[in-house]
């Protein structure tokens, strides 16, 4: 693989705590815990297009940050039992990028693109004939020497996966077949992903334990088991090594995740709109540059979850705290409604 090659298809070196991510992930359906609807759907789909031994249509996987859109698109791959290329829209910068990666497609491969609404348009563009009819027409040279060049590709499977399907562009979502809404797991399956976790690290933690967990872990896989990782260093140096939910609780606290599981900037967020502007309505810009965070990441990463417990509401006029955020925060609440 060429140096450029390597920069745009997914590294081999990775990062010690992407290899323990790595090494956490199910490889296959019937180990991916939760997500039921995405799973029972893909099970069809998947079953159907090796029936017919085609590419499985193109999929778009959709949510927040932190739910297994990766490991869903390395799943689907692995049920197709076919390749898989990984990359991102941001790693992308000029078409000639997509045209390389395009080039590697063994036919039925998948081909992985993260934060695929980050892609340049005019690498875009080129997929559209690429996925609805497996080519790609791009212009080779420069000036008056420049031509045309016809690029037939193999059948094969894009994985698109973006925090939010609205900031895609029409034409790219419509050529999608299957488009999948992940969602923010519930606490019962993120406590069997935390004991699954726990004995693939080792460790020994209690039913009661794995739930304090889950419940405390925003509905999200990547922070159980962050923080899972946490606690036990936790009950390794202040206890008998045994996760319990005591422990569990005071490793928490001291990780400044509380008892609803919100972590130290959902608080600040909240903070932030009660003092700063009485609690609201406010834009979601203002409060970003409030609390030093990048808007896009308030708005994929801390809102959808703090909406969707009920701490926050979207008005027309901009995000309102709710009472029941004022009483949790241990504010008292006089907004007339
Ligand atoms: N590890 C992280 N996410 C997982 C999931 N959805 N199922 C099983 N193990 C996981």
């Amino acid at each position: 693989m060429s140096e450029q090659e390597e920069r745009l298809v997914s590294s081999e070196t990775l990062h010690a705590e992407e290899v323990v991510e790595k090494s956490l992930r199910p490889t296959r359906l019937s180990q991916y815990i939760g997500q039921q609807k995405v799973k029972e759907e893909l099970t069809i789909y998947i079953k159907a297009a090796r029936q017919r031994k085609e590419a499985l249509d193109h999929v778009l996987l959709y949510g927040p940050p932190g739910l297994g859109k990766t490991t869903m698109a390395m799943v689907i791959a692995n049920e197709m039992e076919v390749g898989i290329k990984t990359t991102s829209g941001p790693a992308i910068e000029k078409p000639g990028d997509l045209v390389a990666i395009l080039n590697e497609l063994e036919p039925g491969d998948v081909l992985f693109i993260d934060e695929i609404h980050r892609l340049p348009r005019v690498a875009e563009e080129l997929l559209y004939s690429a996925m609805e009819d497996f080519y790609v027409d791009i212009m080779i040279g420069q000036g008056p020497t420049s031509h045309p060049v016809h690029f037939e590709l193999p059948p094969f499977t894009l994985v698109g996966a973006t925090t939010r399907a609205g900031m895609l562009s029409a034409p790219l979502r419509d050529r999608f077949g299957i488009i999948s809404h992940m969602e923010y797991y519930e606490e019962e399956d993120l406590k069997e992903i935390v004991i699954r976790s726990a004995d693939i690290f080792d460790v020994v933690i209690e039913e009661s334990g794995a739930y304090e967990i889950a419940r405390r872990s925003r509905g999200t896989p990547r922070i159980a088991n962050r923080l899972l990782k946490r606690v036990r260093d936790f009950a390794q140096v202040t206890g008998e090594g045994v996760v319990t939910t005591l422990i569990a609780d005071e490793a928490l606290k001291m990780l400044q995740v509380d008892d609803k599981g919100l972590d130290h900037v959902d608080q600040k967020l909240l903070r932030a709109m009660i003092e700063l502007y009485n609690g609201g309505p406010v834009g979601l810009t203002t409060i970003a540059v409030n609390i030093s965070e990048e808007r896009e990441t308030v708005e994929d990463m801390y809102e959808p979850y703090l909406i969707q417990k009920g701490f926050i509401k979207r008005t027309q006029r901009g995000r309102v705290v709710t009472e029941y955020a004022y009483h949790h925060l241990g504010y008292p609440y006089n907004q007339e409604s």
